[in-house]
């Protein structure tokens, strides 16, 4: 409801447009009427100004470094909850009682198969396929299992779907992982809990089983809470679009994982290990930052920077502390990475060119040097983004579907081509 207006003059008339307030951040201009009162459209290519839709799930402060899920501050999730706890959260609004938690696990447990003949999938791809091409295909593919069982008006099908996908997503990642090297697939334990059964499935063998170590399992956890969801990003703006269409909620993931797969965007903790690697030693620092500052050089600092944090962004905080904790208890307290990346940090915040742009190390700078200490090779890195963030994708899917002003997006655009001209045959051209 508009409680404010706007005047806004064209030519000689004044047009009103309303103000609309959300509970917190700033309000928006209600456009939806320009067009059609002025015949202009507004233009902002990269979306720095543009609110696509109302929502409750994830509030972004990027200037003072805030960051919620349904009014929970991420660092209190963080230290209090578990990922499923999490996963409830995103999709349900509330924190699940004992009792809704316990069905929840089940529900979840009951899924985390996939149809076996979904496995002869991946062996249609070369074995060094980056596992993100994989997973695009494979995620998509779901929608061939369950295409005839989703109804998306349906409350209780769309939950379904939401099950589905928390539940296979770590057994489909951990498949691309095996298959890469040539193992045989393991299978979920129904008895295990989430990150302890992908740690297992990712590094177990038939012939030595794995124990995971339980600090590992709670790094895992908490990076998968870090990277569950975070407002209209630009993967989950992809599948609210394919989502505005009417496709099937699998489709609609398997574009936001092909997003998500972009450097600029969760690749980028991929980039950061390889940046780092390729940086090497503490004495090639400058030699780096002066690249990024280049701008004849399209070098940029990977796990640098973000369009909405323009302070530190608190996964990122979150993320360093988990690197301490996981290298203590791995007796790696001298990892050369993890070193090379705080002096990387260090420096950057020190220069001018960073701090006036507001450049500060996002959640990606050191989420990959925690994955690496956790034995899983740097091109897995965006496939385990992708499994955290499948639960955003899917709690932003449903609040879009069930959201009664929605329409198909369709953006308008600048039109800077040809103006109209007559087609002459090709014998007289
Ligand atoms: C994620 O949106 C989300 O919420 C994303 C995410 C999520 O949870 O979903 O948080 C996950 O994608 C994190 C971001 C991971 N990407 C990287 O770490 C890649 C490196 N970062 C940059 O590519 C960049 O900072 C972006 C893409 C993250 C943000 O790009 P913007 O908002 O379009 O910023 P910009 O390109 O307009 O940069 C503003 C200025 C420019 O300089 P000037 O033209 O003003 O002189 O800052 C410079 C840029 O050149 N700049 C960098 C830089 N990032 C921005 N310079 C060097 N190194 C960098 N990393």
């Amino acid at each position: 409801m508009a409680d404010k207006t706007i005047y806004l003059q064209v030519d000689e008339a004044r047009h009103e447009l309303p103000l609309l307030s959300g509970s917190l951040g700033p309000d928006v201009i209600d456009i939806r009427r320009l067009y059609a009162e002025t015949g202009l459209f507004t233009y902002d290519p990269g979306f720095t100004s543009t609110a696509s839709c109302r929502s409750s799930i994830t509030y972004v402060d990027g200037d003072n470094g805030i960051l919620l899920y349904r009014g929970y501050p991420i660092e209190q999730l963080a230290e209090k909850c578990d990922f499923l706890e999490v996963c409830y959260l995103l999709l349900q609004g509330e924190l699940p009682k004992g009792s809704e938690m316990r069905n929840f696990v089940t529900s979840i447990s009951q899924h985390v198969m996939v149809h076996e003949q979904l496995t002869r999938f991946y062996s249609g791809f070369r074995r060094d396929a980056h596992p993100m091409a994989i997973l695009v295909g494979v995620v998509g593919a779901l929608s061939a299992f369950y295409h005839e069982v989703i109804d998306i008006n349906s409350k209780e099908d769309r939950y379904l779907s939401a099950i589905r996908l928390i539940a296979k997503m770590p057994t489909l990642v951990a498949m691309c992982y095996k298959y890469s090297i040539g193992m045989p697939f393991i299978y979920p334990k129904r008895k295990l809990g989430y990150a302890e059964n992908f740690l297992r499935m990712m590094m177990a063998d038939p012939y030595d089983d794995y124990i995971a170590n339980p600090v590992l399992v709670r790094a895992l956890d908490r990076i998968l809470i870090l990277h569950a969801d975070h407002e209209q990003n630009a993967s989950t703006s992809t599948v609210r679009l394919a989502g505005s269409s009417g496709a099937n909620p699998y489709a609609c993931v398997a574009a936001g994982i092909a997003c998500l797969w972009g450097a600029a965007h969760g690749g980028a903790n991929e980039a950061v290990l390889n940046m780092l690697e390729e940086i090497g030693d503490v004495s090639r620092i400058g030699e780096y930052v002066n690249r990024a500052k280049d701008k004849n050089d399209p070098f940029r600092l990977m796990g640098f920077g973000h369009r909405v944090y323009k302070n530190y962004d608190p996964r990122a905080k979150l993320m360093r502390q988990t690197c301490h904790e996981v290298l203590s208890a791995l007796n790696l307290h001298d990892d050369r990475l993890f070193k090379l990346a705080m002096e990387l940090e260090r420096i950057a915040l020190e220069d001018d060119y960073f701090v006036q742009r507001k450049l500060y190390p996002n959640v990606d700078f050191y989420s990959g040097i925690v994955l690496r200490a956790l034995g899983i090779p740097t091109e897995m890195f965006t496939a385990i983004f992708a499994l955290a963030r499948s639960i955003g994708w899917i709690a932003q899917w449903d609040e879009m579907i069930s959201d009664p002003e929605l329409r198909i997006g369709r953006p308008r655009q600048l039109y800077q081509g040809v103006i109209t001209r007559d087609v002459t045959n090709i014998s007289a051209r």
